[in-house]
């Protein structure tokens, strides 16, 4: 056996035992006539003594060779050191060296392999193997599996069966861009890789497979950010014979499972709040509801008071900052730069201090009355001692600048405490979007998801007031799951095709497998998809979702350390036909 133990096993209750490991060497340090090594694995660290007097002279000499990130086996006899280290389990003990192995020698590794390293960024992706070798890498993976395994053992036991469904499959334009692979066999045409396997799931329920779950890698090619990697990884749920609260009842029990074994926390029902509700109060589908800051709309308190500012805009709408009032001029006037920078684009703040003696004191006293601005101070929820910022504007816009500046606030404010676990239902999404550049209605979700029943009337008049039967998942402001109940009719699914601008030929060549599908016996049915990738980033305390990855993609989309994308060779583009491609005789 090449190790009789691992690096983070030994302990005093191993003294003189004879103990052989392997791993990597941590560090070296030489103190003339004994040198130190710390070996290292994926469970600890272990330090080995060579001792000029105790060890064997041939032995102590190779110790002197060591370097860095070399792969060592040693065998020798635990002891109790002299100086204990009681913050590691190995502390108390080292190993005096008797034999030693170079299984490998190593490089100098381009950063140091340890918690704190002197390694950007880049270097460490373009050395990923090497990044992952240090603990605090190691340990979010540890992380994600734990995770991964605990939703396992929980959907097998609520009955969902895991399926796998194809990575190659066909492109269709709705929601993000897709990635393709061209096909030798079928010269000039493509796979996609799925975005979701959300037509797949669908046609597992009609196939009676009743609950499906998946954790499968989706791919879409949009532009990236921390909470975003073109391949992710969903945990993919269907249920059939279901409505809308058994869905959210079966995955607020998972979430509650999850979070009770992973922190020990124990979570209350989940919260829940309307589309509408969330966009008023919070100026976002997403919010954040560890702290307050909610939106207080003041046009009928703000408007025609002469003050043209506020007159002529769509929505006056304010948030109280707790213990503002304390801000200096120089504090709110960097806020109010903030909003203005080109990427937020808001023309700026009013402000009003609500002092501790009762008085206001505001940029806009010369148009509001102590009384007008008391009011204002409880539309948004303001104490004594507290800061109201108003911004005007498109309502859309001032929501979603205002939004920003209430995050961005309450990070600086420390209220975004991430051992603090605050889900959210958001329910009663619209069912269509309208897009200005394009002309027409997209779906919110996915053209999947079913109208509510009452609303199907307004689908021939208003289309774009009708609502879905659509959920969001939000934890600590972030968006981490989604789902619909599916609509399962063929005629009502057509329609909705039409109404997304599809003709019937398109919907026919794209979808026509599904409305075939629908009428061999579809049941009613529903599910949701969360994103795995954020879900163990929360639950950590972090929203980078590249940490929680092997081998994640940076902000280029482009794997640094294998060099991907890349180009092909002649031969291997003419052998996809990728020179010249055949045109579509239709
Ligand atoms: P949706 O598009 O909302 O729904 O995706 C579900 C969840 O996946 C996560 N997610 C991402 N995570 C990392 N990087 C990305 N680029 C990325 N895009 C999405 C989010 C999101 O909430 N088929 C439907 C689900 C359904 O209706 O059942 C779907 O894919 O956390």
């Amino acid at each position: 056996m090449l190790r009789s133990h691992h690096c983070g096993a030994l302990n005093e209750n191993h003294s003189d035992e004879e103990v052989t490991l392997a791993g990597w060497v941590q560090k070296v340090r030489n103190k003339g006539f004994i040198v130190w090594v710390d070996i290292r694995d994926r469970y600890g660290i272990t330090q080995l003594v060579f001792d000029q007097e105790r060890t064997p002279e041939m032995v102590y000499k190779k110790s002197l060779v060591l370097g860095r990130e070399d792969v060592i086996q040693i065998k020798g006899k635990v002891i109790e050191r002299e100086s204990k280290n009681p913050s590691m389990t190995t502390g108390g003990i080292e190993i005096l060296v008797e034999e030693l192995t170079v299984m490998n020698a190593a490089k100098t590794p381009p950063f140091t392999i340890e918690n704190q390293t002197d390694g950007g960024d880049e270097l460490r992706m373009q050395y990923r193997y090497l990044d992952l070798r240090r603990t605090p890498v190691r340990e979010n993976l540890i992380f994600r599996h734990k995770v991964t395994m605990a939703v396992r053992n929980f959907l097998s036991q609520a009955d969902f069966i895991d399926v796998e469904t194809p990575y190659l499959i066909k492109s269709t334009p709705e929601g993000a861009r897709d990635f393709v692979v061209p096909s030798r066999m079928n010269s000039g045409q493509f796979y996609a890789l799925p975005q979701s396997p959300q037509t797949f799931k669908q046609l597992l329920m009609i196939a009676g497979f009743d609950k499906y779950f998946q954790i499968v890698k989706c791919f879409r090619d949009e532009d990236l950010r921390a909470d975003r990697q073109p391949e992710f990884t969903q945990i993919d749920c269907e249920m059939t014979f279901i409505e809308q609260e058994d869905v959210l009842l079966q995955f607020e029990a998972m979430i509650q499972h999850l979070i009770k074994e992973i922190k020990g926390v124990t979570l209350e029902d989940f919260p829940r709040m309307t589309f509408t509700e969330a966009i008023e109060k919070y100026g976002n589908d997403k919010p954040d509801i560890r702290f307050g800051m909610t939106f207080g709309e003041l046009n009928a308190l703000a408007q025609n008071k002469g003050f043209n500012v506020f007159d002529s805009q769509e929505l006056v709408v304010g948030i109280a900052v707790p213990g503002g009032a304390n801000m200096t001029r120089k504090e709110i006037d960097a806020w109010i730069e903030w909003v203005k920078r080109p990427q937020m684009g808001a023309k700026g703040l009013v402000w009003v201090k609500c002092n501790e003696d009762g008085s206001y004191k505001s940029t806009v006293d010369k148009f509001f009355s102590e009384d007008d601005l008391s009011q204002w101070a409880d539309a948004t929820g303001a104490k004594a001692g507290d800061l109201i910022f108003v911004m005007a504007g498109a309502a859309q816009a001032t929501r979603t600048q205002l939004s920003a500046l209430r995050m961005e606030i309450a990070e600086q404010l420390g209220l975004r405490k991430s051992d603090r676990f605050a889900p959210l239902w958001v329910t009663d999404f619209p069912l269509l979007k309208w897009d200005d550049e394009t002309q027409r209605h997209h779906a919110m979700h996915h053209p999947f998801t079913s109208p509510k029943k009452e609303d199907l009337e307004l689908l021939d008049t208003d289309p774009g007031k009708v609502m879905a039967n659509a959920y969001d998942l939000v934890l600590n402001g972030n968006e981490i799951g989604g789902g619909s109940i599916r609509i399962h009719d063929t005629a009502l699914q057509e329609k909705i095709f039409r109404l997304l601008g599809f003709t019937e030929k398109e919907a026919q060549e794209q979808f026509g497998f599904l409305m075939d599908a629908f009428q061999y016996g579809a049941p009613p049915h529903g599910g949701i998809a969360l994103g795995l990738d954020r879900l163990v980033a929360i639950l950590s305390g972090s929203e980078t979702i590249r940490d929680f990855i092997a081998f994640p993609k940076n902000n280029n989309g482009r794997d640094v350390m294998i060099d991907a994308p890349a180009m092909l060779e002649d031969a291997q583009l003419e052998e996809l036909c990728l020179k010249s491609l055949p045109k579509d005789p239709l």
